[in-house]
Parts: C-alpha cells; sequence; structure tokens
C-alpha cells in the first residue's frame, strides 16, 4: 500500500469509530427537529415524549437500550420508513434527520458543530452511544418546553 492509500485507510477508520458522544448534531437542528415533532410525532409518542398508548417513549431507558451500539442508520431507516404511523414516508430525508436530532438532545446527548447528515449511508459511520448511568438507569423523560 501507499503512504496515501495507508492515510486513507486510516482516516475511514477514524470516520467509523464516531458516535453520539462526539456531537453530531447542532442545536439549531434540534430545534427544528422539535418543531417536526410536534407537528407529526407528539400526537401518539406524547408533547414529553413518555409515549401513550401503543407508541412507545422515545427518550427514555428502553429506549436508550434498544438503539444503544446500533448504527445510526438504523433509527433513521425505522423513522422515515414506519413513521409517523399513521403517515409513513411522508417526511423529507432532513425532517428525519432534524427530528433525530431532536430525540438526541433529549436523551441528554450533547451538541457539536456539524449537522447530522439526512442520508443512510453517512448515518451508518455513526453509533448511537446511549449516555449511561447505572445500567442506563440515569436517563430522564425530559419535558418539552
Ligand atoms: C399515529 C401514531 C404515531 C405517530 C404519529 C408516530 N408514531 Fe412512532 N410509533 C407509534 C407506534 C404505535 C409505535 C410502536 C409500534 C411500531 O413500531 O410501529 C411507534 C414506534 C416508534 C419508534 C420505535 C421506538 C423504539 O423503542 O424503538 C420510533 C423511533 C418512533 N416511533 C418515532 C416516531 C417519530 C420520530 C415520529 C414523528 C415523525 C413518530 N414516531 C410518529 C406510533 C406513532
Amino acid at each position: 500500500m501507499t503512504r496515501t492509500a495507508i492515510a486513507a485507510v486510516l482516516l475511514m477508520a477514524v470516520a467509523q469509530a464516531r458516535t453520539t458522544r462526539d456531537g453530531v448534531y447542532t442545536e439549531a437542528q434540534a430545534k427544528r427537529g422539535a418543531d417536526v415533532y410536534e407537528k407529526a410525532c407528539a400526537s401518539c409518542h406524547a408533547p414529553d415524549l413518555s409515549g401513550s398508548g401503543q407508541a412507545p417513549a422515545l427518550a427514555d431507558v428502553d429506549f436508550a437500550k434498544e438503539w444503544d451500539a446500533q448504527p445510526l442508520s438504523d433509527l433513521f431507516e425505522r423513522i422515515r420508513t414506519t413513521m409517523p404511523a399513521d403517515a409513513p414516508g411522508t417526511l423529507k430525508p432532513a425532517e428525519v434527520a432534524d427530528v433525530m436530532a431532536f430525540l438526541l438532545s433529549k436523551a441528554q446527548i450533547p451538541a457539536g458543530s456539524t449537522e447530522l447528515p439526512s442520508d443512510a449511508a453517512a448515518l451508518k459511520t455513526i453509533t448511537y452511544a446511549a449516555p449511561k448511568g447505572d445500567d442506563f438507569g440515569t436517563i430522564p423523560v425530559v419535558r418539552l418546553r
């Protein structure tokens, strides 16, 4: 391998090692996501993300356990193809990324200076790393406002 090739491989490894602890969305994006959430998600998942009826909570311990260590592309595809449950496929990819940024912010995952990308290939390189207390025990369900 040439030096350039080795450098490229190393760069890819670094890119793939990103997790949600690395500031992978911006506050502005999460704010846009809050609007998407209010319009398209809150009716079922509750304004404070605590869930209601069949719709599970989206910022609690169970949610963190379900998505921990998974690539963000999985959550993106899950939302993009199945949510909102009463009108799946109606959100633009950018709106899905924005609402994901909002979910991350409510799970107490810190914002950064680059936006979450809105395509699955790019999101595949970022792993969901839930903030962990004792067995995820410290993740609160937070109020919207
Ligand atoms: C009409 C009601 C309804 C709306 C609106 C809705 N959802 Fe859901 N959602 C559900 C139900 C019911 C489930 C569980 C059953 C299933 O998976 O389809 C669910 C499951 C989910 C899951 C999987 C949860 C987990 O623990 O893995 C995610 C993520 C999700 N919804 C996100 C969203 C987002 C984001 C929106 C807004 C864009 C949204 N939902 C809008 C009803 C809804």
